[in-house]
């Protein structure tokens, strides 16, 4: 059956190998697809790709009809620092575009939606000692978060009011080779990671965050192929999908020294001293719903998450030569 991934970037790409993977065709739909970029990580799995915005609802109809498509990943978006620069454009394309797949869902009377959501929905003041459940107190501190809420919940009224099985996972700050390093996780390991690979050091000289819980892109392409084959109309419709757990700057960076031979990095003082006991989020996701519903487990830990990262980018840096 042919599944419709709007968005082709991080996360799309690593969701569409984990569902080629089970067997699904893969069909793209993108404003500005990077076809050698998605070719690095769906590693010779067959795909097409459609290129048009999400705001164009007769379009997405179109490309849903001509492949015959049963459901959608929903990963087509702004991210917060774009969304900071441009609300407006972020409040079209993550609520408006989002409404439109939903809106798609129901005209066409799909399977399944997988809603991309994000940790960001959740208010990060409130520390109860427990790790955060689903129920966890709501409350995004940030425009984007805003906008990620405002279409998850639009979400799940489609579901309650118009049979759109629709299914949210919310995901922590997630990091792979990218092909925008679109969020400040996957631009802090980038500059943790690449820079050691490629050149045996790294140095980071600003400000970042000190403390936040990581989702190795393998394990978010993986529980969003889990969300997709959910049985149909699931009490559960939302899903916290983490590693489980919150790790400081200093770890990754003794991590990355023992996972790329020979390599090693260091932080400014200044930089240190900024960035040190800042965190994202202070208490990790509890999984419990992710493992119960959809088997769930993370299998990419940080170590291991690296060493695969390096030869994604050893083999990126080897077609760029060809
Ligand atoms: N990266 C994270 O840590 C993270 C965490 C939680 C949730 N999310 C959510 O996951 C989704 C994808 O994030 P990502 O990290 O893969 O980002 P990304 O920037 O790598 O990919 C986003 C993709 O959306 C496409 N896109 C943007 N505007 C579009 C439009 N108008 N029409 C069609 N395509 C359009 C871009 O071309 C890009 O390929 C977003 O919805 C984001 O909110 C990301």
């Amino acid at each position: 059956m042919t599944v419709l991934i709007t968005g082709a970037g991080l996360i799309a790409t690593h969701a569409a190998a984990a569902l080629a993977a089970k067997g699904e065709k893969i069909v793209f739909y993108d404003v500005t697809p990077n076809l050698s970029y998605i070719d690095i990580v769906m590693e010779g799995k067959p795909y097409e790709v459609e290129i048009g915005d999400i705001l164009d609802l007769p379009n997405i109809l179109r490309v849903i009809n001509k492949h015959n498509i049963k459901g959608i990943i929903h990963t087509a978006g702004v991210l917060p620092e774009r969304a900071r620069a441009n609300p407006s454009l972020c409040t079209r394309i993550n609520v408006d575009g989002s409404v439109n797949i939903f809106e798609a869902h129901r005209l066409i009377k799909l399977r399944r939606t997988v809603f991309i959501s994000t940790i960001g929905v959740f208010d990060s003041r409130v520390c109860d000692g427990h790790p955060w459940t689903e129920d966890h107190r709501l409350g995004p501190n940030s425009y984007y978060g805003t906008t990620k809420l405002a279409a998850e919940m639009m979400g799940l009224h489609y579901a309650r009011d118009y049979g759109v099985d629709l299914i949210a996972v919310r995901l922590s700050s997630v990091f792979g080779v990218s092909q925008y390093y679109t969020s400040r996780a996957s631009e802090l390991m980038r500059d943790i990671i690449e820079p050691m690979a490629l050149e045996g050091k790294a140095t980071i000289r600003r400000q970042v965050t000190d403390i936040n819980q990581y989702l190795y892109a393998m394990d978010a392409g993986e529980a969003i192929a889990l969300a997709y084959d959910l049985k149909r109309n699931s009490p559960q419709r939302i899903f916290n999908i983490s590693d489980g757990k919150l790790t400081g700057l200093r770890k990754i960076m003794e991590i990355a020294e023992q996972n790329i031979s020979g390599a090693s990095i260091t932080i400014t003082n200044g930089a240190w001293k900024k960035s040190k006991g800042t965190n994202f989020v202070p208490e990790p996701f509890s999984l419990n719903a992710a493992r119960k519903y959809l088997g769930y487990k993370p299998k990419w830990p940080m170590g291991k998450a690296i060493r695969h990262y390096v030869k994604k980018i050893h083999e990126r840096e080897a077609l760029k030569k060809n």
